[in-house]
């Protein structure tokens, strides 16, 4: 490629070194795409002949067509896709081959392809998001009134229903999706035709070859355009938060899943046994997509190292942007279907989460709460008042809604019959109105709400 000056090949470590093709062929077809609307323009400007123009264009399919059948070049030598992608070109067209590179820099050509490449993964990922939020939604509304324990610290806490859960995951998808949406938005502009660094002295048309590949419009710094790699940071740290979020639910699926508390049975096709225990499920995929977080936040991690500190304008250190968003997408795509998959497939054992939920006093507050409400005690006092009711029901090995009547008047005259309209758990969850609450009219008015949105979004 530049034997006009240098005399010697590359040592073989060199080639070694320098080649991206083994990774960067994965760019082929947003390659192919961006030089089909790059040689366009430069035939609609004159700057190529039509004739010239429309032998490149159709020879640029002909190679896609050889890629398609997964005849993907290998030979290092060959450096990267666009070398090997032209050089492929010339043999099928000979010479002509070597205009389609007028106006043009690798530099700017690999900014395009793989901005265009984050912005495939971004809405890949969105379809994907998409699925599992519908998941959630059906899953809810199944199980908007299910009463189960609530948890801070891991220790039960308040009754919630499962409804209300499912919907807390299913928020943090929603928000989710929004990082990948700005991501998508700020992104959307087309680098090409800013050249090596400084622009091209061609009346090129960027407005042009931005507007046939999908962007918005063109750049508007040559410099920064060719060193800018913010779209794949975007994309890491969005897809980062995202492994974050889908590590904690599959966290709890393992930890639900596990027989002292038994809230759900996976079924078959999402379990692996052990080759030694014969009685083991084992929740493998929710332990993997724990497990993929770790490693996305790595890929996000490595390429903000290797962002920073690099001069203006492209430096080869960049050549290492491929790979940990590669990486992070596969792992993020993959961690996103074994949880739908699993959430749509997994049994709830919704007698088990009742039972646990109406033990360990779970309706203290709601105790706490009908004091101040129906005698005006203050908050402080009731609770106290309520930890001596805790106390008594401990001693008798009871539920608070077990005790007698005046064992709970002799902790305080101003208790009535009319309190155990509050202590179960049904009663607790259904008085939790308050908006955003988990009382099942308004877990259902959440899943209505987010049902449209989803509608919407598609
Ligand atoms: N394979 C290179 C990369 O991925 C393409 C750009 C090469 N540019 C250059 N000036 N050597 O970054």
């Amino acid at each position: 490629m530049w034997g006009g000056r240098f005399a010697e090949g590359p040592a073989s470590v060199m080639r070694a070194i320098n080649a991206s093709l083994p990774f960067d062929k994965r760019l082929w077809r947003q390659d192919i795409a961006a030089s089909k609307a790059h040689v366009a323009m430069l035939g609609a400007q004159g700057i190529l002949t039509a004739a010239d123009a429309a032998t490149i264009s159709e020879g640029l399919d002909r190679v896609a067509a050889e890629y398609a059948t997964g005849a993907l070049p290998d030979d290092p030598a060959l450096e990267d896709i666009h070398m090997a992608t032209e050089a492929r070109l010339a043999e099928l067209i000979g010479p002509v081959a070597g205009r389609l590179h007028t106006a043009r820099s690798r530099n700017d050509q690999v900014a395009t392809d793989f901005r265009l490449w984050v912005r495939d993964a971004l809405d890949a990922v969105d379809t994907g998001l998409r699925a599992f939020q519908s998941v959630l939604l059906d899953r809810a509304a199944e199980h908007a009134d299910a009463v189960m324990p609530g948890f801070t610290h891991l220790q039960s806490a308040q009754p919630v229903t499962l409804g209300h859960h499912l919907m807390a995951w299913h928020e943090m998808v929603a928000r989710d999706r929004s990082r990948f949406a700005d991501a998508r938005a700020r992104m959307n502009r087309s680098p090409l035709g800013s050249a090596a660094l400084a622009g091209t002295g061609f009346a090129i048309d960027r407005a042009m070859t931005a507007m046939a590949l999908g962007f918005d419009g063109p750049t508007a710094n040559s410099l920064d355009s060719v060193s800018d790699r913010d779209f794949a940071l975007d994309y890491l740290s969005a897809a980062a938060t995202c492994s974050i979020h889908l590590s904690r639910m599959a966290e709890e699926i393992v930890i639900w899943a596990s027989q002292p508390f038994g809230f759900i049975t996976l079924p078959d096709q999402w379990s692996t046994g052990s080759s030694i225990m014969p009685q083991k499920r084992n929740p493998d995929a929710a332990e993997l997509v724990r497990g993929h977080a770790g490693r996305i936040l790595g890929c996000h991690t490595a390429l903000m190292v290797t962002m920073k500190g690099l001069p203006l304008a492209y430096s080869k250190d960049m050549q290492d942007d491929k790979e940990p968003v590669f990486e992070a997408h596969d792992l993020l795509e993959l961690s996103v279907a074994a949880m739908t998959g699993m959430t749509a497939a997994l049994t709830f054992r919704t007698d088990r989460m009742r039972a646990l939920a109406e033990a360990g006093f779970s309706t203290a507050t709601d105790l706490a709460d009908w004091l101040v409400r129906e005698a005006d005690v203050p908050f402080r006092e009731a609770h106290h008042i309520t930890g001596r009711a805790v106390k008594a029901a401990e001693e008798r090995g009871c539920g608070l809604v077990d005790l007698p009547l005046d064992v709970l008047t002799a902790i305080d005259s101003r208790i009535d019959a009319r309190v155990f309209g509050v202590l179960t758990v049904d009663a607790s969850v259904a008085s939790r109105t308050s908006h955003g609450g988990t009382a099942p009219v308004r877990v259902r008015e959440a899943i209505a709400a987010a049902r449209a949105a989803l509608e919407k979004s598609a």
